[in-house]
């Protein structure tokens, strides 16, 4: 079955490149043991986010949908002396176990994780006046990507980097069929960027342990 061999090379490459060292190991043993979904970004997909984050020297990181913090401790890590990274999560009991699995990190200083959902938690960081951000991850309820997606490009700066996950869906995003509001929202998301000089963008479709999916980059240009 596809599935199986395309999680048998995730497991390859993320075995010679992107190996779990204690920390990444035990948030995802503990995240399992809580019984929360194991929908993180698989190892090599966590390594392109860090390899982005540190390509351009990021210091400040938002991230939206924290889960188990399995993203959260890659792009963390990819941070510089100094470097910050808010997230956000609505779920008291990912946070708490994020919280949990970020202190095993000995990230706790490094990350801010709020916990609400993340369209009530914009006003605050405008109001605290958050950023400008240099990478910003995507990657919590899909209906909203595109609100998200909006806030963060006024908070971002020439240079800064954006990517959203999960945008294709099996290939639901060209299925004229599919009417599914977070499938719509992720349409809506490439026409906003299509349609806005100021970014530069592409979306690559991914496969892997979790199926076929994918995730846009967009750089912020001016
Ligand atoms: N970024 C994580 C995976 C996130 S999964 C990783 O790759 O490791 C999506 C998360 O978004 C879930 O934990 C879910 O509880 C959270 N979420 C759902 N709706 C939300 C909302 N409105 N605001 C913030 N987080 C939300
Ligand atoms: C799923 C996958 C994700 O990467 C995510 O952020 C949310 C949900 C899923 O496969 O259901
Ligand atoms: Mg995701």
């Amino acid at each position: 079955m596809a599935r199986e061999k395309w999680a048998a090379v995730d497991e390859y490459v993320s075995g010679l490149l992107a190996p779990h060292d204690d920390a990444l190991r035990e948030a995802l043993e503990a995240s399992e043991a809580a019984g929360i979904p194991a929908i993180q970004v698989s190892p090599p997909q966590a390594k392109l986010l860090a390899l982005l984050a540190e390509s351009i020297g990021a210091k400040t990181i938002l991230e939206f949908g924290t889960l188990g913090a399995y993203s959260t401790i890659w792009l963390a890590r990819a941070l510089p002396d100094g470097g910050r990274l808010i997230t956000l999560e609505a779920d008291p009991g990912h946070a708490a176990l994020a919280r949990e699995n970020i202190a095993r990190a000995e990230l706790s200083d490094v990350v801010e994780l709020r916990v609400g959902p993340a369209l009530d938690a914009l006003p605050q960081l405008e109001a605290e006046g958050a950023g400008p951000f240099d990478f910003v991850f995507i990657d919590a309820d899909k209906v909203n990507t595109p609100a998200y997606f909006a806030w963060s490009v006024e908070r971002c700066h020439p240079g800064s980097l954006i990517v959203a996950d999960n945008v294709i869906r099996d290939g639901l995003l060209v299925d004229p069929e599919c009417d599914d509001p977070a499938i719509l929202e992720q349409r809506r998301l490439h026409e906003m960027i299509a349609a806005d000089p100021r970014l530069d963008a592409t979306t690559i479709q991914t496969v892997g342990g979790k199926g076929y999916d994918g995730f846009t980059l967009i750089r912020v240009s001016a």
